[in-house]
């Protein structure tokens, strides 16, 4: 006969089975769909789409992060997960979906390939393989964030298009806004978008972040027929370029943190993310109560 303590474990489903907690979701229906998107390369995108994906996840939501940059991936990289080419095969059927994730709790990655000449090779559409995988998949999850490539090629368009929403991502470099200005047209002039989030990355101070908020908004509002909802900016951490991802996932640096939180909060106060609680998180870090205030 068991102790009373090993009968109570026993009826706790988070000891029974840890895996069927990882697969239970928040949401209703179909998962949010979250492009994260730019112009221009090297602006933050991988970083951004992992931290926010890593902070949803905690909070319960199960989150799943596809690479798009199919041949060029960087997100287990930046995971320190070892490479692999398990992306290739499950192109040529050889692997299932579910076999080729990474999972890490209630987070789940579809990583991609790093050079690979079959997959360079292969006439198969990537984008239209990648449509189909997000309508098998939308139903098992509350977040489906896309780590999109820079550019205007046409399949990295046609993924923005299909997104819920696009978090569009600059850097105070005047490329990287006049790039994502030409990508914002041609989703309008060309797929009908008009609604999109911006996030202006490595900022230094707060009258650099409001200037290009404000030339981005304007020039977006008064030439295309669309608008731009601010979610705000993270501030350029100082240091050795290779740091910088280790300081992404450490909590330890609350500014930095707070300032993915603060996304997060203005993402939900627009109303389409209204289950996320941004107070809860406030709350799991305590260190945040000490007021530290990132830039915006
Ligand atoms: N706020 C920031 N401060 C300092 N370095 C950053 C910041 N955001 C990103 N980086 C660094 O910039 C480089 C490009 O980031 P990455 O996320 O790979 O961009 P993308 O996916 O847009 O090409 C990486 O070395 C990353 O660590
Ligand atoms: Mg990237």
């Amino acid at each position: 006969m068991k102790n009373a303590q090993e009968w109570l474990l026993s009826q706790n489903s988070y000891n029974q089975d840890q895996s069927s907690y990882d697969d239970v979701r928040l949401n209703q229906g179909k998962a949010v769909t979250i492009s994260i998107a730019s112009g221009k390369g090297g602006v933050g995108k991988t970083s951004i789409s992992l931290k926010l994906s890593k902070m949803l996840s905690e909070q319960g939501y199960k989150v799943l992060l596809i690479d798009c940059d199919t041949n060029l991936s960087n997100t287990a990289l930046k995971l320190g997960l070892p490479i692999n080419n398990n992306f290739e095969k499950l192109m040529k059927s050889e692997i299932t979906f579910e076999e080729c994730l990474h999972r890490d709790g209630k987070f789940n990655l579809l990583s991609a390939c790093n050079g690979s000449t079959e997959l360079f090779e292969s006439s198969k559409d990537h984008e239209k393989f990648l449509i189909d995988i997000l309508v098998k998949v939308e139903n098992k999850y509350d977040y489906i964030f896309l780590d999109s490539p820079a550019g205007l090629a046409r399949e990295t368009l046609t993924l923005n298009a299909y997104s819920d929403h696009r978090f569009i991502v600059v850097t105070p470099d005047k490329s990287s806004i006049t790039d994502s200005y030409s990508l914002l047209k041609i989703l309008n002039m060309n797929y009908g978008i008009t609604e999109n989030h911006l996030i202006v990355n490595k900022i230094s101070n707060r009258n650099q972040y409001k200037r290009i908020v404000k030339t981005l908004s304007e020039t977006v509002e008064n030439f295309l027929a669309c608008r731009l909802q601010v979610l705000g900016g993270i501030q350029l951490e100082s240091g050795e370029v290779d740091l910088f991802d280790g300081l992404l996932f450490d909590e330890a640096n609350i500014s930095l943190h707070k300032s993915f939180i603060n996304l997060l909060g203005r993402f939900s106060e627009q109303g389409v993310c209204e289950h996320y609680n941004a107070r809860k998180l406030l709350a799991g870090t305590s260190q945040l109560r000490q007021e530290v205030q990132p830039i915006c």
